[in-house]
């Protein structure tokens, strides 16, 4: 019989580990993913989320470790994403009179998911009285999807938020002092960037909406993934604030770029060195080693960004145009219009993988203040040097706000 974890007096982990998970939704998970659940025994016995469908047996075992899960009474749903609905129906099965508590959108998405099982509205301000403790709920929409909210317990201070304040990690114990602070806070970031990112906004909203319940609201941040923050409350509401949602740049540079014989390499190493050169911290990723999730860790918060691409058959590489996809679909025109962009790589007999990678760059909103470097055949060391110039300059003139 698998263990509850216990979280605070009367209240439980009940989630599971997805030790081998290393991909969601094509981000990489290196570290595994949880999906975490809570148990409130109180008068009403209460569960905040469940797990996926698959971590069925986990999940309920965890909580016959506590109490049958025929008595639950009242089961909260923050929000619909499979990940942390899979198991609503096994629930309602087990626990027929179990009231479910939602926001008013994730009853319809609910309902299209698994039928009508009853579910009551919640709105920001409300409250729920389960005993000796109350639930108060607020609505963080986008967060990730349209129906998300997060739950506060008021006696206990935790803050049960969801995807908010996750992070992809799987690891023997529960708590954020318990595993390694710059590997959490690293794949925090890495979270954020990977599926919080497009709606930076929203996230804003949110933050300030968890802000507004005041400094002594919150003693825990009990995420669906990942570890839970207790020691560590205010780093991550940080971290949030000031660099997720913030949209500030830092004086950040990624080379992004795959290439063929070493042609577009070598202008990537260049233009790497001119932003070394200028004190910039730059970090280069050829796309035949480096995942696009990795690549938008890096991405989050550059001021400077380059991608390259030689010509394969009439267009970029197929690496580079699946990050320029990807970034697209997380870093919105409207995200990146602070930021220098460059494009670059080499070419046979057309020049058309770094003209199409500029042209997809201008698209997105980026600034381009010089043309893109291309080079046919192979880069002299002379045309190199020149490269690197020309990119020194351009920091130079569009210095970090
Ligand atoms: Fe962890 Fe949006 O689901």
């Amino acid at each position: 019989m698998l263990t509850a974890v216990q979280v605070k007096p009367d209240v439980y982990w009940v989630g599971g580990v997805d030790w081998n998970a290393r991909s969601f939704h094509g981000y990489t998970t290196e570290d595994g993913i949880t999906y975490n659940a809570y148990l409130i025994m109180d008068e009403k016995v209460t569960l905040i989320d469940t797990a996926k469908s698959t971590f069925k047996d986990e999940f309920l075992q965890r909580i016959s470790a506590i109490i049958d899960p025929s008595k639950i009474d009242v089961l909260v749903c923050n929000h619909v994403e499979m990940d942390h609905s899979g198991n609503i129906p096994t629930i309602k099965e087990l626990a027929p009179n179990a009231q479910i508590y939602c926001s008013p959108q994730a009853v319809k998405e609910l309902t299209a998911h698994y039928g009508d099982l009853g579910y009551t509205p919640v709105k920001t301000g409300d409250t729920l009285s389960i005993g000796k403790r109350t639930l108060a709920f607020v609505q963080t929409p986008m967060v990730h999807w349209p129906d998300n909210m997060v739950t506060l317990d008021v006696e206990d201070k935790i803050l049960f938020s969801n995807d908010a304040f996750g992070q992809h990690f799987a690891s023997s114990a529960r708590f954020d002092d318990e595993n390694d602070y710059h590997e959490i806070m690293k794949q925090a970031r890495k979270y954020y960037a990977n599926i919080v990112q497009p709606y930076r906004m929203q996230a804003a909203n949110a933050v300030k909406a968890v802000r507004k319940l005041g400094p002594d609201a919150i003693e825990m941040i009990a995420p669906a993934h990942g570890v839970i923050w207790r020691s560590h409350v205010a780093d991550i509401l940080d971290a949030y604030e000031q660099v997720f949602v913030s949209g500030k740049l830092a004086n950040k540079a990624v080379v992004i770029y795959d290439s063929m014989w070493h042609s577009t390499d070598k202008i990537a190493h260049s233009i790497c060195d001119a932003f070394l050169a200028e004190g910039v911290a730059a970090h280069l990723m050829d796309l035949k080693e480096n995942h696009v999730s990795d690549a938008m860790d890096f991405f989050l918060d550059a001021k400077y960004v380059a991608v390259g691409s030689p010509t394969l058959n009439s267009n970029m590489m197929p690496t580079v145009a699946e990050f320029l996809t990807y970034m697209r679909g997380l870093s919105p025109k409207q995200n990146n219009t602070d930021r220098i962009g460059f494009a670059f790589g080499s070419y046979g007999w057309a020049p058309l993988g770094p003209k199409n990678v500029y042209a997809e760059l201008e698209a997105d909103g980026f600034q381009l203040p010089e043309p893109a470097f291309m080079y046919n055949w192979i880069p002299t060391q002379e045309y190199l040097d020149g490269v690197r110039e020309k990119v020194r300059a351009v920091v130079k003139a569009n210095p970090v706000a």
